[in-house]
C-alpha cells in the first residue's frame, strides 16, 4: 500500500470576524498517495486555494488533522511550520509572486540561501537551465514574459527538492499555448522526481491530466464528483 503523504482528517476551517465570517472548509477529508497528481476543481469561492493554503501550513485549521509526510503540523509552531514548509513543499501561484528587485538567478537561490544550502547560486542556476531558462538569469520579472516568469517559480518550488509540489491556477494568467507547455513542464518535472502534485485548476483539460480529480462545492469535497481515473491516463 502506497503511503498517503497528504493526509486531512474531517479539517474546518471559518475565516475572517464577525458578519464577514466565512465558513470556508467544512469536515473535509483527503488522503493523497506519494507521486500522485491531483487536480482540484470547483466553482470560484469552493474553497479551493484555502485548501492548497492549508496543505502548506499556511493556514491554521480550527478543527481536524492536518498530517503532511509523515508529520502532524497542529503540534509545531510558526517557525517550525515554515521550516518545515521549505523543506517539504513547494508552491507556485497563479501571478508568479517573484520579487522585482531580484534577478531570476537571485529568486530561485535567496530562498536557498536562507535555508543554508551549500552552494545556492549553482543549484539555482541548474533549477533554471532545467526549465529552460539558461539565457535568462540575469534578468529581472520585468524583463520577463509571464510564461519565463512561471518557468522562474517553478524553478524555484523545486529548487529544494520538495517531496510536495502545490500550484494554484500556475496557467491562469498564461495564454492556452504558453499555458500547456507550463503545465508539461510541471506534469513532467513531478513525475521525473516522483513529487506528489496537488494542482487546482478552471481548466477541465488540465485537471483531465491528473491522475485523480477532487471538486469543491461550498468547502465541502462532492464525493460523487470525485473521479479516479485509470492508471497512467495522465
Ligand atoms: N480572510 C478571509 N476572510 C473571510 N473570508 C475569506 C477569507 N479568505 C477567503 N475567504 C472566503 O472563503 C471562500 C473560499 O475562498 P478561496 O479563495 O479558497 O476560494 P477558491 O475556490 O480558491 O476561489 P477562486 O476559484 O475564485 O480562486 C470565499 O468565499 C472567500 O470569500
Ligand atoms: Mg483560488
Amino acid at each position: 500500500m502506497t503511503e498517503a503523504v497528504i493526509e486531512l482528517q474531517d479539517v474546518s476551517l471559518t475565516l475572517g470576524e464577525g458578519a464577514s465570517s466565512v465558513h470556508v472548509l467544512k469536515n473535509v477529508s483527503l488522503a493523497v498517495n506519494g507521486g500522485e497528481a491531483t487536480g482540484i476543481v470547483g466553482p470560484s469561492g469552493s474553497g479551493k486555494s484555502t485548501l492548497l493554503m492549508v496543505i502548506a501550513g499556511l493556514e491554521k485549521v480550527d478543527a481536524g488533522v492536518v498530517r503532511i509526510a509523515g508529520e502532524t503540523l497542529s503540534g509545531k509552531t510558526e517557525d517550525q511550520v515554515a521550516a518545515f514548509r521549505g523543506r517539504n513543499i513547494g508552491i507556485v501561484f497563479q501571478s508568479f509572486h517573484l520579487i522585482p528587485n531580484m534577478t531570476a538567478l537571485e529568486n530561485v537561490a535567496v530562498p536557498l540561501e536562507l535555508a543554508g544550502h551549500r552552494d545556492p547560486f549553482a543549484a539555482a542556476s541548474r533549477e533554471l537551465a532545467a526549465v529552460g531558462l539558461s539565457d535568462r538569469v540575469t534578468h529581472y520579472p520585468g524583463e520577463l514574459s509571464g510564461g519565463e516568469q512561471q518557468r522562474v517559480a517553478i524553478a524555484r518550488a523545486l529548487a529544494p527538492d520538495p517531496r510536495i509540489l502545490i500550484a494554484d491556477e500556475p496557467t491562469g494568467n498564461l495564454d492556452q499555448a504558453t499555458g500547456r507547455q507550463i503545465a508539461d513542464l510541471l506534469f513532467t518535472k513531478a513525475s521525473e522526481r516522483g513529487m506528489t502534485l496537488v494542482l487546482v485548476t478552471h481548466d477541465p483539460s488540465l485537471a483531465a491530466r491528473c491522475r485523480r480529480q477532487i471538486a469543491m462545492r461550498s468547502g465541502r469535497i462532492e464525493p460523487a464528483l470525485e473521479v479516479a481515473l485509470s492508471a497512467g491516463s495522465r
